[in-house]
C-alpha cells in the first residue's frame, strides 16, 4: 500500500480549545483529540468488521472532506436548562475503498464541551444491508488516567461505581468518567442510540490504557443488523476543566434530533408518590393476598395525601393480574385486567377529582413477546382511562432467550414503546431500560428511566453507600435523567416493624445510608422530570421537612454546579422554570464537610428569603440519621451561605425573592 497520504484533517471547537484530528495510517482511519496543548486521546482506530460484506476497516483513501458550522439556541420543553446552545464545527470525511468498491463517511462535531463523531455507512453498489461483526472505535487515552465506571454487564446498569486507573478496567458500561490530570475531566458515552446495539467499553489486552467499543451482541454473536444507509450513534467525549462542567454540558442532547412530537399536551413533568416502597420492604406484596398493596382503599389514601401536598402523580404497582408469575422465568401478566381488590375506574375518578393523576405500571419481567402482543391494547386501555404516564419494567429473565437488555433488539423494543406511548398520549418512565442517550430531545415523552442502582437496593441488599450518590451526578446522570427515587424519611425502616419482622427475613435490618437532610438534597442533585417521593406516605405526615419536597420543582430554567468532587461531594443550584425561586442541594459522602457557597447566581437587586433544611449538630448517617434543623435566613446576591454537612449528610435550600 503505497498510495498513503499522510495528510491530517483537523477541526477546532468554536473557542479554539479542543482539536480533533483525522488521518489515515496504512490506509486505516484514525482520530485523536487535544485539549489546548495537551493530547488527551492519542491516535485511535475507527471502522468496522463486517459479516456480510468486506470490512470497512482499511484500504481507504479520502475522497472528500468538508467543513461546516452551527450556532443555534433551542428550547427544551422541560429539563435542567431551558435554553440550550448548540454550537459546533463539523468535519465530514468521505472514505472510499477502491478494491472492494465500498464507501464510509465519518462526521466529527467539535463543541466547546467535547467531541462527537458518528459513522454513516451509505448504501453500497453491491450491498443495501449490513451486518456488523465489530465496531473498531478506540479510545486510546494518552495516559493511564483515573476513571469511574460500572461493569459492562449486558443486562443491567445497577452497579456500584469503581474508581480505578483505566488499566484496571476489564469491561465497562458507559458513561465512563475519566480524570485526565488536574484540569481535565472526560466522559465517554454515546448519543442518539437508534437501531443499533448499546456500546460498552473493553480494555484492549495489548494496550494498557486503551478502551475499545464493544457492542452488545445478538444471540448469534453479530452486533448490528440493519438496512443501509445506516448511521451509528454518536461516540461522545465530553471534556471539562472541572468535574461540574461535565454536568453542565449539553453535548449529548445537542447530538440528537429535534423534537418529533406533534402533540405535547400530555407531556408534563411532575412529582409522584407510589404504592411501591411497601413492596420493597415487605410490608406489602405486588400480588393479590392479605398484604396486597394496590387496593382501591390504599390508592385513595395515597391520593388524599398527594392532593394535600401538591404531588401530582400516584404510581400504583401490582394493580393488574398476573404478578404471581413475575420472576418465575415465565412472567405472564394481563395489562388490561385490574386485580379484584383494585377498582381502577373508581381510583382514576377519585384522583381526577382531587387533581392527581394515576401513573400506570407495566412490569414485563423481560418477557418481550408476551408484552409486545399486549402493549398496544394496554396503552389504549390507559389512554381511555385518562392515564398519561406509565412506568415500564424489564426485571427478570429475558425472552426471547439469549437476548440482552442492551442489545439492538431491545434498543428497538424500547423505542417502539416510546412511539406507541406517544400515540396514546403517554409519558414513559422506563426501569431496567437502555441507558439514556439524549433521545428525550426527539421524544420528550421519554421522561426518565432507572438504569441506576437506585433507592430500592437499600430495602433488600447491603444497600448504597453514603458515597454512591456523590458519584452518580458525575457518571450516570451525564447520560440523562434518572429515576433514583429519593425521599426515604424512615431511614431505619422502623415503621410497620411487626410486619417487617415477620416477612422481611434477612432484610429485616436493612436501612438507608444517609441522613434525612441528604434525602432532601437529592431532590435537587438527582434530576428527574418525574421525581418520586418514595417513602410510605405515613412517614411524611406531620414531618416539617416534607415541605421541601412539596415545594421543590421538577422543571428548571437554569442549572449551576457550584462545587463538587467525584465521589466526595457536590452542590447544585437550580432555578425554577415557573417562578423566580432558586433551589439548592448539597450532599457529601461518609465525610463531614463545611462549605461556604457564594450566592452570586441570585438576581441582582433582589433580596431572598431562604429556608434551609440541614443536618443537626450531631447528625450522622450511621448513628443519628434523622436529626435535622430548619432555619430561616435572608440573602442578597453574592452573600455567603455556610453549610455544615454531617457524615453521609446533606442540605436543601429554598430561596424565594422577597416581593417588594
Ligand atoms: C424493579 C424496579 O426498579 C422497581 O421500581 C419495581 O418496583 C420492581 N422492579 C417491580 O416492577
Ligand atoms: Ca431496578
Amino acid at each position: 500500500m503505497c498510495s498513503e497520504k499522510s495528510e491530517k484533517y483537523k477541526a477546532f471547537s468554536p473557542d479554539g480549545q479542543l482539536k480533533v484530528q483525522f488521518h489515515l495510517e496504512n490506509s486505516k482511519p484514525f482520530y485523536a483529540l487535544w485539549k489546548g496543548e495537551k493530547l488527551i486521546i492519542d491516535s485511535s482506530r475507527l471502522g468496522f468488521k463486517m459479516n456480510n460484506m468486506p470490512d470497512l476497516s482499511g484500504n481507504f483513501e479520502v475522497v472528500e472532506t468538508s467543513k461546516s458550522s452551527k450556532n443555534k439556541t433551542w428550547e427544551q420543553p422541560w429539563g435542567e436548562e431551558k435554553n440550550i446552545k448548540n454550537h459546533y464545527n463539523q468535519l465530514q470525511v468521505q472514505l472510499y475503498n477502491k478494491a472492494d468498491n465500498l464507501h464510509l463517511n465519518i462526521y466529527f462535531r467539535i463543541f466547546n464541551d467535547g467531541l462527537g463523531f458518528r459513522y454513516q455507512i451509505p448504501t453500497q453498489t453491491s450491498f443495501d444491508y449490513a451486518e456488523i461483526k465489530e465496531e473498531l472505535t478506540e479510545f486510546n487515552f494518552a495516559k493511564d488516567y483515573s476513571s469511574w465506571w460500572i461493569p459492562g454487564d449486558p443486562d443491567s446498569y445497577e452497579h456500584i461505581y469503581n474508581n480505578t486507573n483505566i488499566s484496571k478496567i476489564d469491561s465497562a458500561n458507559t458513561p465512563v468518567t475519566i480524570q485526565a490530570g488536574e484540569d481535565s475531566y472526560l466522559s465517554i458515552h454515546e448519543a442518539a442510540l437508534t437501531n443499533y446495539a448499546g456500546m460498552r467499553l473493553k480494555r484492549q489486552s495489548n494496550k494498557k490504557h486503551s478502551l475499545k467499543c464493544d457492542l452488545i451482541p445478538w444471540p448469534d454473536g453479530l452486533k448490528v443488523k440493519a438496512d443501509l444507509p445506516l448511521s451509528s450513534p454518536w461516540r461522545t467525549i465530553q471534556v471539562a476543566s472541572e468535574p461540574g462542567g461535565l454536568i453542565e454540558s449539553h453535548l449529548i442532547l445537542n447530538l440528537n434530533e429535534p423534537n418529533k412530537l406533534d402533540d405535547m399536551s400530555y407531556v408534563k413533568p411532575m412529582k409522584y408518590v407510589g404504592i411501591w416502597w411497601g413492596m420493597h420492604i415487605d410490608v406489602n406484596t405486588w400480588h393479590e393476598g392479605p398484604r396486597h398493596g394496590a387496593t382501591t382503599e390504599e390508592a385513595k389514601r395515597y391520593i388524599d395525601f398527594a392532593s394535600k401536598h401538591n404531588i401530582k402523580g400516584l404510581l400504583v404497582e401490582g394493580w393488574n393480574k398476573g404478578w404471581e408469575s413475575w420472576l418465575s422465568g415465565n412472567n405472564i401478566q394481563d395489562y388490561t385486567q385490574p386485580t379484584d381488590d383494585f377498582n381502577i375506574e373508581e381510583v382514576v375518578d377519585y384522583a381526577k377529582e382531587k387533581g392527581v393523576y394515576l401513573i400506570g405500571h407495566h412490569e414485563t419481567g423481560g418477557n418481550i413477546p408476551m408484552y409486545e402482543k399486549q402493549m398496544e391494547q394496554a396503552f389504549k386501555y390507559y389512554n381511555k382511562l385518562g392515564v398519561h404516564a406509565v412506568k415500564t419494567g424489564y426485571a427478570g429473565q429475558m425472552k426471547p432467550e439469549g437476548i440482552y437488555h442492551h442489545s439492538q433488539f431491545m434498543v428497538n423494543h424500547y423505542r417502539k414503546v416510546v412511539e406507541l406511548a406517544h400515540k396514546n398520549k403517554i409519558m414513559i418512565d422506563a426501569h431496567e431500560p437502555i441507558k439514556p442517550t439524549g433521545i428525550r430531545r426527539t421524544y420528550p415523552n421519554m421522561m426518565t428511566r432507572e438504569g441506576v442502582r437506585g433507592m430500592e437496593y437499600n430495602a433488600w441488599s447491603e444497600g448504597n453507600s453514603p458515597e454512591h450518590t456523590t458519584v452518580l451526578p458525575f457518571t450516570r446522570m451525564l447520560a440523562g435523567p434518572l429515576d433514583y427515587t429519593p425521599g426515604i424519611f424512615d431511614i431505619l425502616l422502623k415503621q410497620h416493624d411487626a410486619i417487617r419482622k415477620k416477612h422481611a427475613g434477612k432484610n429485616y435490618r436493612r436501612r438507608v445510608h444517609t441522613t434525612l437532610a441528604k434525602q432532601l438534597g437529592l431532590f435537587v442533585i438527582l434530576y428527574s422530570p418525574l421525581q418520586m417521593a418514595s417513602d410510605l406516605v405515613e412517614n411524611y405526615e406531620d414531618h416539617p421537612a416534607f415541605k421541601f419536597i412539596e415545594n421543590v420543582p421538577v422543571d428548571w430554567e437554569k442549572t449551576h454546579v457550584l462545587n463538587g468532587q467525584i465521589g466526595d461531594f457536590i452542590t447544585i443550584a437550580r432555578k425554577d422554570r415557573n417562578s423566580n425561586n432558586w433551589y439548592l442541594g448539597a450532599i457529601t459522602d461518609e465525610n463531614p464537610r463545611k462549605m461556604d457557597i457564594k450566592l452570586d447566581f441570585l438576581e441582582k437587586g433582589k433580596t431572598y428569603e431562604a429556608i434551609i433544611y440541614k443536618d443537626g449538630e450531631n447528625s450522622h448517617w450511621k448513628e443519628n440519621p434523622t436529626a435535622y434543623n430548619i432555619q430561616n435566613e435572608t440573602f442578597k446576591p453574592g452573600d455567603k451561605l455556610s453549610l455544615k454537612l454531617a457524615p453521609g449528610g446533606g442540605a436543601a435550600v429554598e430561596l424565594k425573592p422577597v416581593e417588594e
